[in-house]
């Protein structure tokens, strides 16, 4: 494979298998068996939309370092009903307010406040049941995975992240209180999914060194683009509203730094995240290296 347009060919290839595999999973997994309407709910937030961009990190590091197929699917579904949720929370009426979500009404809108808040809690604690031992993950890697997301998401990770995003409204944060925020509220588990899957084999210490490294560099430009995207794209191709962060009044890097200066800054991250990748010394990385260029062009 040595034209570039054939290695582009081979990433699209790769996605879309690995997206098929993650939707067919989540679609077993997330049933429609729990009362009340609320199994219904759980699967409009969490199918038929989304990047799977976790999900995709999990599975791309796990086959970076040998890992086990079935551990790692199990993982990349966990990642991403904690993500799931983590969305259908933030647009709620008490956090950003926000109408649409994947190109659909948010949760709240289609179900209701409450019904927002259980789907919420129900698709966190299925995150969890995917990875106990009696799911078949082997115990210690069960508890390794368990251990990762956990602290990704809670009070260190995603929602003290969460927690410092609603308490800077308003606020002119300098970068290094906003690189703190955005590695929390979405650094965090965009690095747990890449750990999650080193952990499904077992990468030796600099491997694993540089896979950390890799996702931190990589989570962090991700919410970087992300605010660039709430200025320059539009909501039909973001699926969700456009605008949001300026009219909140958000600190984000756009506001901080201006829009070229966060578009460069989120190409040097990215740049970063590559060489850590190389630094790994692992041989079956090229879907790593695709997907950081997939984050860098995204355009939603
Ligand atoms: C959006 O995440 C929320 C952030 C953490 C910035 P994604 O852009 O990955 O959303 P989906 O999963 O593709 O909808
Ligand atoms: C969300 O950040 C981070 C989460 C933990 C969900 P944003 O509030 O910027 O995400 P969007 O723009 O609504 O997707
Ligand atoms: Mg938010
Ligand atoms: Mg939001
Ligand atoms: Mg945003």
């Amino acid at each position: 494979m040595n034209h570039p347009s054939d290695a582009l060919a081979h990433f699209e290839l790769w996605r879309s298998t690995h997206q098929a595999d993650v939707e067919r999973a989540l679609s077993t997994w997330v049933t429609a068996d729990a009362p009340a309407g609320l199994g219904e709910a759980m699967r409009y937030a969490v199918l038929d939309g989304g990047k799977r961009l976790r999900p995709l990190l999990v599975l791309g590091t796990s086959e970076a370092v040998g890992g086990g197929r079935e551990s790692a699917l199990r993982a990349a579904c966990a990642v991403e009903l904690i993500h799931a949720y983590s969305l259908v929370h933030d647009d709620m009426p008490c956090m950003d307010n926000d109408v649409l979500r994947r190109g659909k009404p948010t949760v709240h809108v289609q179900f209701g406040e409450a019904q927002a808040l259980l789907v919420g809690d129900a698709l966190q604690a299925l995150a969890f049941e995917l990875l106990v031992p009696e799911s078949g993950v082997e115990p210690q890697l069960g508890s390794t995975l368990c251990r990762l997301l956990a602290r990704a998401s809670g009070g260190q990770g995603m929602a003290g992240g969460q927690a410092v995003d609603l308490a800077s409204i308003g606020l002119a944060l300098d970068q290094t209180a906003l690189e703190h925020m955005h590695r929390l509220k979405t650094g965090a588990l965009l690095q747990a999914s890449v750990m999650m899957g080193a952990a499904c084999g077992a990468p030796d210490e600099n491997a694993t060194a540089e896979l950390q490294r890799f996702g931190a560099a990589l989570g962090l430009a991700f919410q970087v683009v992300d605010d660039v995207l709430d200025v320059t794209a539009d909501a039909a191709t973001l699926g969700k509203t456009a605008g949001k962060d300026a009219a909140a009044d958000k600190p984000t890097f756009v506001s901080l730094m201006g829009l070229e200066s966060a578009q460069a800054y989120a190409d040097r991250l990215l740049g970063q995240a590559h060489l850590a990748l190389q630094a790994t010394g692992l041989p079956r990385v090229s879907p790593l290296h695709a997907l950081t260029d997939w984050v860098g062009r995204r355009t939603h």
